[in-house]
């Protein structure tokens, strides 16, 4: 299972050697989270921030769009040299158009689906996109509760992407830790992003992916 951690919980004064830490304790992706205060609550960071994560690793970095109409920033992360864009098919009035111009700043597409976004909102775009991240908490905040009923979407999600063949990822994103990890990669979920399991006061970088692993284990 692929782990990608999510700075948002990071220790921002020290952002840099947190995603090091991070890299070198066997990360594959870094997540980062671009909420824009109207799409979701929040306002976090955002093509800066991404561009400086995105020399401080060598591992590919994607940008968790949670903003509204993100048409209007796929340059921006194109030029902060994002691998890939995770846009909300809630926020995208023409999602079609959208794959077609993330394509066309030679990103790789993702799309997200909050928890109770009818799956077949995703459904005819499986084919399209290299990722479909299913949100397993309210978007808008790191440190919150995986929401149980996620489980039976992970696995339906599964089965569409199988039905049609389709290579896409299958992401989970939120509330996932050691209590919960294996139960979405079960579920059929191919890579998760963890944020407050990793980046947290409690314990160092290097303990918290381990102890994922050995929750994988
Ligand atoms: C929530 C973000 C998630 C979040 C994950 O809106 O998209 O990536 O930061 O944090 P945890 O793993 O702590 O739920
Ligand atoms: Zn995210």
């Amino acid at each position: 299972m692929k782990l990608a951690p999510s700075i948002y919980t990071a220790d921002f004064a020290n952002l840099g050697a947190q995603v090091k830490a991070a890299e070198d304790a066997g990360a594959d992706w870094i997540h980062l989270d671009v909420m824009d205060g109207a799409f979701v609550p929040n306002l976090t960071f955002g093509a800066a921030v991404c561009a400086a994560v995105r020399k401080s690793t060598s591992l590919p970095c994607e940008a968790h769009l949670m903003v509204l109409d993100p048409d209007r920033f796929l340059r921006d992360y194109a030029d902060a040299g994002m691998q890939r864009v995770i846009v909300h098919v809630e926020a995208c009035d023409h999602l079609y158009s959208t794959i077609q111009a993330i394509r066309k700043h030679e990103m790789q597409v993702g799309i997200s689906l909050n928890p109770l976004t009818s799956l077949d909102m995703a459904g005819d775009a499986l084919p399209l996109v290299d990722l479909v991240l299913l949100m397993t908490v309210e978007p808008g905040y790191g440190g919150q509760s995986y929401i149980p009923l996620s489980t039976g979407r992970i696995k339906r999600m599964r089965a569409m992407l199988d039905a049609v063949g389709a290579k896409a990822e299958l992401q989970v994103d939120g509330g996932v830790n050691t209590s919960t990890i294996r139960e979405v990669r079960d579920a059929g979920a191919s890579m998760a992003v963890v944020g407050s399991a990793v980046f947290t006061p409690k314990h160092s970088v290097a303990e918290g992916m381990a102890a994922l692993r050995r929750a994988l284990a």
